[in-house]
């Protein structure tokens, strides 16, 4: 009889336990977990450090300290995006290339007062940094750094061209960098290298726009990746910036198409150059690779070598000043795609907690960059984006850190 009540006791437990279970089931594959973690046997997603959230797709935002990333807004110098990288040289040395506007114009003026600047950090990667150098002068904006193993250095992708049109007062005024947009120079991809991040060659235009009626006329917004071995960044040696076995001068490039003079509808695209990062890159498609609205792509491959984006999305309630739902996440098991785009959960929002206790909601937040863990596991540890708050012309780039790792790395 004792041994009956047992079994009973037993079996209810267990029946419990398997509704419990397959009402928290979330998960059937990977695909359901963003590519961002594991489905594990009981259907739940198990997330890689930095993501959270039932599906993976949200950024395990940590809160951010005061001073961090690069806020010259005190004394008149506005910024707007930014990508950090570690000198591989110098401990504890941190640089930070960013886009910021001369003759203390604000957001509004980015075309043509934009220029792209290294800043550096002595105190960690999330700063705050202080201004070191110019890189380009204006018109330059939308740095996004990598270090490429098949050139064996850095490539600074941006865009822009040399102009004279910059005068002592902010002033819009129509310039053209190529094909695709007369208005502001936003048409048309460059690359700078560089040997030791401190001094840079201009290597060319390697993608331009073009005049058509296409929706990617006006070609921006570059987020290269380089397709060197994933072995290589398994091993550490990738982002140490070491030669190592498994060589392809592959170079992917994620860009943001709209039509001729950017009236209307901005979109995304993948292409590649198989060739080196000078291309010709070929696009993946004609048509942008998801219908939702998106800009200022940012691209990566995880250390089981699934692709990885984050965008500026342009959805209601996003977009421009409307605000929270400002970050996405899109992943695909190769870049060819298919490519998913997340919209059911926020990978970032207008809403920045600090860890004085204080929440600031911003006006605007855009152009997502990370910054990666060294050990070759690819882990997201900070997140950069331009900010704008409410009701001020100026802007400047904050960073916050992901994850325990990201918050660890962010120091006190
Ligand atoms: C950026 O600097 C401005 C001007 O000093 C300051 O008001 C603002 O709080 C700073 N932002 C952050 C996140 O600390
Ligand atoms: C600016 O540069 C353009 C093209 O080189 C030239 O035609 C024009 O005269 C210059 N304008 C000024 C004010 O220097
Ligand atoms: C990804 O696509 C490229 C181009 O089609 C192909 O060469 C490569 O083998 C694919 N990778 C995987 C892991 O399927
Ligand atoms: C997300 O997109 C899918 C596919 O287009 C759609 O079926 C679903 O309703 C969307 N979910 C939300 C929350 O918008």
């Amino acid at each position: 009889m004792r041994l009956f009540r047992l079994g009973l006791a037993r079996l209810s437990f267990l029946l419990i336990a398997f509704f419990v279970a397959s009402s928290y089931q979330t998960c059937t594959s990977d695909d359901d977990c963003s590519l961002n973690g594991v489905c594990g046997k009981t259907g739940v997603c198990k997330c890689d450090p930095a993501w959270t959230g039932d599906k993976c797709s949200a950024l395990d935002i940590r809160p951010a300290k005061r001073p961090s990333g690069y806020n010259l807004t005190a004394e008149g110098t506005s910024s707007w995006c930014s990508k950090i990288v570690k000198d591989p040289w110098e401990k504890n040395l941190y640089h930070l290339f960013a886009s910021e506007f001369t003759h203390g114009c604000g957001l509004d003026y980015w075309a043509p007062y934009s220029r792209i600047i290294r800043a550096e950090s002595h105190t960690g990667p999330a700063g705050p940094y202080t201004f070191a150098a110019e890189v380009m002068g204006t018109f330059a904006h939308n740095p996004n750094v990598v270090y490429s193993p098949a050139d064996r250095e850095w490539l600074l992708y941006y865009i822009g061209c040399p102009t004279n049109v910059t005068t002592d007062s902010c002033q819009s005024q129509s310039f053209t960098c190529g094909p695709g947009n007369d208005n502001n120079g936003e048409s048309g991809i460059s690359v700078l290298g560089s040997k030791d991040l401190r001094n840079w060659d201009f290597k060319g235009q390697v993608m331009q726009g073009d005049n058509t009626g296409d929706w990617d006329a006006d070609v921006t917004n570059p987020a290269p990746f380089p397709l060197y071995a994933s072995s290589c960044s398994r091993t550490g040696a990738y982002a140490n910036g070491q030669h190592c076995a498994g060589h392809t001068d592959a170079m992917l490039l994620v860009y943001r198409g709209c039509p001729y003079n950017c009236g209307g509808a901005e979109q995304i695209n993948v292409a590649i150059s198989e060739t080196g990062f000078e291309g010709p890159y070929t696009k993946i498609e004609t048509d942008p690779i998801f219908d939702e609205g998106n800009e200022d792509p940012f691209v990566w491959r995880d250390k089981r070598g699934n692709f990885h984006m984050l965008l500026h999305s342009l959805e209601a309630d996003g977009g421009f000043g409307s605000g929270p739902k400002v970050g996405r996440h899109a992943w695909a098991k190769n870049y060819t795609g298919p490519w998913t785009f997340g919209n059911e959960t926020l990978a970032f929002s207008t809403e920045v907690e600090y860890d004085d206790g204080t929440t600031i909601n911003f006006y605007r937040r855009e152009r997502p960059e990370l910054y990666f863990s060294d050990d070759g596991l690819m882990t997201p540890l900070l997140l950069t984006t331009g900010v704008q708050p409410q009701n001020s012309p100026q802007s400047y780039s904050i960073i916050v850190p992901l994850g325990d790792a990201g918050a660890k790395a962010q120091g006190k």
